[in-house]
């Protein structure tokens, strides 16, 4: 145990998914280099054969598209085999459509919840069973900066990861008697592969004063408005070896500001119409 409470850093054994590139990839890199071992999973095995050949021993490379429950259990029963045990699941892959709600088609919606909602539950059935057995682990959920505030062309975005903290806050607390912690990250803008990888609707004029003018807008952030992956990874650490990490981690500027107002706002909101709520309640005068 550290000074400040912190414990100090047992090697862990990690399961990662969309260790190919960007958070998933940093967070793999950050765990492999002080000598943890992680699953990497990715929908292409190959991309994440460089990390085994990097870190001999440490890593086992394993293909899973998070959509594929069964790829999911497959993924989990290898990681056992090589490693005998899961200390951290860290549900990272995902991707962003970007458009009004409107426009956004049905496939597209069904697609981002797929991926990013359905997804992390696959992960969750898979691996949650061992950390049970185990009665310790930690779950690492990718939210995002959307997960509890959005603005026009995150909609769908936002509604994927708005899911996923639901089910979270719930899953937290039935985790918490089995000693398996659970931590939401929070990131707000990070320079990874993900605007280039983002979906996008087809544009309803209507929508150019908001949506496409958001769209301008954060096409005009400088580059250091984007979070080091690396940096961000390294947060992410310190919060899987706190004794107390904290259900819900926000990380950067972007995301500490982008939540403060959100949440601001909505507890004045409360407070503003609290007359109001409260004569519902029976005796009410
Ligand atoms: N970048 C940001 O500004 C930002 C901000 C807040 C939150 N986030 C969240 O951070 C997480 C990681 O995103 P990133 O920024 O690192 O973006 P990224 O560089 O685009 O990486 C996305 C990762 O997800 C994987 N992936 C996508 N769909 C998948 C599927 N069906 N099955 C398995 N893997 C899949 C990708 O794998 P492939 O290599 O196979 O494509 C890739 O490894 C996401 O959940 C995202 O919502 C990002």
């Amino acid at each position: 145990m550290t000074a400040d409470g912190n414990t100090t850093n047992p090697a862990r054994v990690w399961f990662i998914t969309g260790a190919s590139q960007g958070l998933g990839h940093a967070l793999a890199i950050a765990a492999l280099d002080r000598g943890d071992r992680v699953a990497a999973t990715a929908r292409r095995a190959q991309s994440v054969a460089e990390l085994a050949d990097r870190y001999p021993g440490q890593v086992i490379a394993l293909e899973l598209d998070v959509r594929d429950e069964g790829a999911a259990r497959r993924a989990v029963e290898r990681t056992l085999g090589a490693f005998g045990r899961i200390d951290v699941v860290a549900n990272i892959a995902g991707y962003g459509l970007f458009g009004a709600v409107e426009e956004a088609t049905d496939a597209q919606a069904r697609a981002i919840f797929d991926t990013n909602v359905f997804g992390p539950l696959n992960v969750l059935r898979a691996t949650l069973p061992v950390l049970r057995r185990q009665r310790s682990g930690h779950v690492l959920q990718g939210s995002s900066l959307y997960g509890q505030s959005a603005h026009p062309g995150v909609g769908l975005l936002a509604a994927s990861k708005y899911a996923l903290e639901g089910l979270s806050d719930a899953l937290a607390a039935e985790l918490a008697p089995l000693d398996i912690k659970l931590t939401l990250i929070e990131p707000g803008y990070m320079g990874t592969g993900f605007l280039s990888h983002l979906a996008f609707t087809e544009p309803v004029p209507d929508y150019d004063r908001t949506v496409r003018a958001v769209q301008s807008s954060l096409g005009e952030l400088p580059p250091d408005a984007f979070a080091d992956p690396a940096r961000v990874a390294a947060a992410v650490l310190t919060a899987v070896d706190a004794k107390q990490p904290p259900l819900r981690l926000a990380l950067g500027r972007a995301a500490e500001d982008g939540l403060r107002g959100a949440l601001t706002a909505r507890l004045r909101e409360l407070d503003d119409w609290a007359d109001v709520t409260r004569a519902v309640d029976a005796g009410h005068s």
